[in-house]
């Protein structure tokens, strides 16, 4: 690789704080761990994610199509402040979220994706997201836009989110905003988790990131349609 004109290919970074890592006992009583990866694991989640591209039901196509491409271009250093999180049930992956700083201050929701559904594990990690924006990146608000009714119901609605001027960088939607002060009147009833994950939850969550078969990732997101459809 030519380094000098990778040089200027690449965005500029600015030093971002890590997430740290929670676990979330969900409805089940199962233990979902959210936590950050970094660049080396993204060509697992690239797997996962494409089994989505061909379903159309609750926006899941497009919703997998734009975060394949974020974290592709993430990895491949063309994403500027880019940072994902995901979710684990026993190293299993559940659902992915990410998201970036345009700034300092603002930083930009891009997608987040439920593999498993059922028991708000989207919820939880888009909450995850926005308390990495606000608490440990110190950032003074969120610009967010929803590709799918569920979204829209999931963030702005449960969070009251400010309708704000010009465009997402999500297509041009409108843009909606989470202030610090909509986080924080949010966090009690929204953002949930404990700290620190237990070692042994922790070192089953990083040894691997298992990803399900096709055919289960569908029959996960589609549920009993699924079986309608065919
Ligand atoms: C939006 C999303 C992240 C929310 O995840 P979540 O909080 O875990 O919620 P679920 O997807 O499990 O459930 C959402 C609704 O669908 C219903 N649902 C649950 N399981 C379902 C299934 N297998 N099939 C269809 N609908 C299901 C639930 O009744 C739930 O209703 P509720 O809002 O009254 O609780 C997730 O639906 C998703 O990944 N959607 C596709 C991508 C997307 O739209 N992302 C957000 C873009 S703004």
């Amino acid at each position: 690789m030519d380094m000098e004109l990778e040089g200027y290919l690449r965005p500029p970074e600015y030093p971002m704080a890590p997430y740290p890592a929670k676990v979330v006992t969900l409805s089940t009583s199962a233990k979902l761990v959210i936590r950050q990866v970094d660049r080396d694991d993204v060509p697992i989640l690239l797997e996962a994610i494409k089994p989505t591209l061909q379903v159309a039901r609750d926006y899941y196509d497009i919703v997998g199509v734009r975060l394949y491409a974020e974290l592709l271009g993430w990895s491949r250093y063309r994403v500027r402040d880019e940072f994902c999180l995901v979710g684990q049930i026993d190293g299993l992956l559940v659902g992915i979220v990410n998201s970036r700083m345009y700034s300092p201050e603002v930083g930009i929701s891009l997608h987040t994706l439920a593999i498993e559904r059922g028991l708000r594990i989207g919820a939880h990690l888009f909450a995850s997201k926005m308390e990495h924006h606000i608490e440990y990146l110190e950032q003074e608000e969120v610009l967010i836009t929803a590709e799918s009714p569920i979204g829209f119901r999931r963030w702005m609605i449960e969070y009251g989110l400010q309708e704000r001027d010009g465009q997402h960088e999500l297509g041009g939607a409108t843009p909606y905003a989470l202030t610090r002060e909509l986080y924080f009147a949010a966090k009690d009833r929204l953002v949930a988790g404990e700290r620190p994950v237990p070692p042994e939850l922790m070192a089953v969550a990083e040894k691997e990131i298992i990803i399900a078969t096709e055919d289960d990732i569908l029959e996960k997101i589609l549920g009993a349609k699924r079986r309608v459809l065919q």
